[in-house]
């Protein structure tokens, strides 16, 4: 499903050179639950943003769903992470001016053909999934953390992405909100299939996917 060759990653600023990433083999294989672990700065939240196509990395090659995508315009990779990829960040990344729903629709009011009726619809349908119908017309800031996570979830899984990328999705959360959240990707890997990669500092979370890849320091180390 997702295959980098040789991923290099080095940003410069004026004064320092980082090797955030060095030279990275990694398959991820379709409906795989992947954590992914490691100290504090050694480049799990680049290769997420890397696999996410948010960031192009500085050498080296990204094969998703048996399309070269590291040569695509910026146009196209757009398409394709609107078409294929959700996202949860540790932080939520929800809009604080927009309602619950109306957060959760965003995805799909960048794709073509698809009416206000049906948007609307498809929403209620993903804030169900995550066990949130009763509070579409919220505003974020009127949630708690955990219920925030979850209206996140349903933006990311709104467009039925094949893969989910999450950076320490339970970071913010205390233990048992977190395990809701966890719980809720456990059963999105089962019952649809998405293949999930979670950046995870929990040992206990990342225990309950199917493979823990271990970094330091740039590289893949386990
Ligand atoms: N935009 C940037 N410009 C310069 N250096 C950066 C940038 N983003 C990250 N880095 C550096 O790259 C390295 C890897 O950072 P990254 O954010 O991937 O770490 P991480 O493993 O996610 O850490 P954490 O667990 O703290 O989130 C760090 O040394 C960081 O300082
Ligand atoms: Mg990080």
């Amino acid at each position: 499903m997702i295959h980098l060759s040789n991923i290099e990653k080095v940003y410069r600023t004026k004064t320092i050179e980082t090797i955030a990433l060095n030279n990275i083999n990694l398959n991820i294989n379709k409906g795989e639950f992947v954590a992914i672990m490691g100290p504090s700065g050694c480049g799990k939240s680049t290769l997420l943003n890397i696999m996410g196509l948010l960031d192009a990395p500085t050498r080296g090659s990204i094969v998703m769903d048996d399309q070269q995508v590291t040569a695509l315009s910026r146009k196209k990779l757009a398409l394709f992470r609107n078409l294929k990829l959700g996202f949860i960040f540790q932080s939520y990344h929800l809009i604080n001016d927009l309602s619950v729903i109306d957060n959760v629709e965003l995805p799909l009011l960048y794709r073509k053909g698809i009416s206000g009726t049906e948007r609307r619809k498809r929403a209620l349908e993903a804030l169900e999934k995550v066990g949130l119908s009763a509070r579409t017309k919220h505003y974020p800031n009127q949630l708690s953390g955990g219920q925030r996570q979850r209206v996140a979830i349903a933006r990311a899984i709104i467009g039925n992405p094949e893969i989910i990328l999450a950076d320490e999705p339970t970071g913010n959360l205390d233990s048992a909100m977190g395990e809701e959240v966890m719980n809720l990707m456990l059963h999105l890997n089962k019952t649809d299939g998405t293949t999930i990669v979670m950046v995870t500092h929990d040992e206990l979370m990342a225990k309950k996917t199917q493979r823990v890849i271990h970094f330091f320091d740039g590289q893949q180390v386990s």
